[in-house]
């Protein structure tokens, strides 16, 4: 069921849209984590385990299965990050605030880039600002993987 609803999320286009149904709107490449610690799918699995400042991903599970493949982004609002496969093996983690104002879940995820659509801000793959009102990067998390694990230490 989850997975109709992953894709749905990525034809549909419309940020209004999105925001109307209370979901955060990723494009492309990208998808939306689940937005709490349960098992959302009920199917045993829960992809997303928060502890104080440590994020754990199962990126198995079709929730984040996208961070798998090269250009493949996630966005979670409840885990507070950005995450980007930047070449097939390696995860990057930038923090979802964006850094012009603060919004955290307006993020349109094309592959090469983190676009915060409040104000059409453009940041790149290493989270420095390249077009837009933002003017300072975003905040990088450490990353550790093994296997389909993967760490967030927010720090
Ligand atoms: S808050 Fe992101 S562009 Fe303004």
């Amino acid at each position: 069921m989850y997975s109709d609803r992953k894709e749905f999320l990525k034809k549909a286009g419309s940020v209004a849209l999105f925001a109307a149904l209370g979901i955060q709107y990723t494009a492309c490449s990208s998808s939306t984590g689940p937005e709490t610690n349960n098992d959302d799918d009920g199917n045993g699995e829960n992809p997303i385990t928060i502890e104080g400042n440590k994020v754990t991903l199962d990126i198995s599970s079709s929730f984040f299965d996208d961070l798998q493949n090269q250009g493949g982004m996630v966005v979670s609002v409840s885990g507070g990050f950005l995450a980007v496969n930047v070449d097939g093996t390696t995860i990057r983690a930038f923090t979802n605030v964006c850094t012009h104002t603060g919004c955290t879940n307006n993020w349109n995820l094309p592959g090469d880039r983190f676009v915060c659509t409040c104000h059409n801000s453009v940041f790149n793959l290493n989270g420095r600002p390249i077009s837009g009102p933002a003017e300072r990067d975003l905040a990088e998390f450490q990353v550790s993987r093994n296997g389909n694990t993967v760490v967030i230490d927010k720090g």
